[in-house]
């Protein structure tokens, strides 16, 4: 099973401003960048439970029909989520993985700065698609934290869209996985 990484970041590093509002990243102008593309691909998508909730305050669940595994350590409501098919796991990801495995995902799409952060420092990464919004924000909710290691990447491609997106592909060697990842 593949795992990836695509999401959008300030060019300083940030998700999502302290308070988790996602204003800035129109300054990219909403230009196609691929994410259709890349939605079609994933037959899971995994997400921390702090996206989860600020999803939720969307109004309208944007996963569609989507299967999404929310990770969370405490129990989570799930009554106001409408339409979608969503349930919880919790554990270390290699576990996670696994389980997705056996039931026959093929391709997670994983989401939320702890929650990569998480399956990064596991090694259960397989490519990341970082696309940089234009501008600074100073603080807030970062893509990267602290590492067990180096994780070294391997450049693939970075494409810069007319309204100042530059998105960047790496893949993550097997060589950086750890032995128990599967
Ligand atoms: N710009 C973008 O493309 C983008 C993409 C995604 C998210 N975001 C934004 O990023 C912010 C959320 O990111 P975040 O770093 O604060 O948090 P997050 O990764 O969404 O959620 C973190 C929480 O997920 C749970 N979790 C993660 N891994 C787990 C595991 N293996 N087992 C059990 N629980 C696990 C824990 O919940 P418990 O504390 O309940 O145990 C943890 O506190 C939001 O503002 C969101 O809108 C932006």
């Amino acid at each position: 099973m593949k795992l990836s990484v695509f999401c959008g970041a300030s060019v300083d590093g940030f998700l999502a401003r302290p308070n988790h509002a996602l204003d800035f990243l129109e300054a990219g102008g909403h230009e196609p960048h691929g994410f259709e593309e890349f939605y079609g691909s994933v037959d899971v998508v995994v997400i921390g439970r702090k996206t989860f909730e600020v999803v939720l305050t969307f109004g309208e669940w944007p996963y569609g029909k989507k299967p999404v595994v929310v990770l969370s350590s405490r129990p989570l409501d799930f009554s106001s989520v409408k339409g979608g098919v969503v349930e919880q796991m919790s554990g270390e990801p290699a576990e996670i993985a696994a389980q997705l495995k056996t039931r026959g995902f093929q391709h997670a799409y994983i989401d939320g700065g702890i929650t990569i952060q998480r399956f990064l420092a596991a090694g259960l990464i397989d490519r990341m698609v970082i696309t940089r919004v234009p501008v600074l924000i100073g603080e807030g909710i970062p893509l990267f934290g602290p590492l067990p290691r180096d994780i070294e990447l391997r450049h693939v491609a970075t494409r810069c869209y007319k309204g100042g997106l530059v998105q960047t592909e790496y893949e993550l060697g097997a060589a950086q996985q750890s032995p128990d990842s599967g």
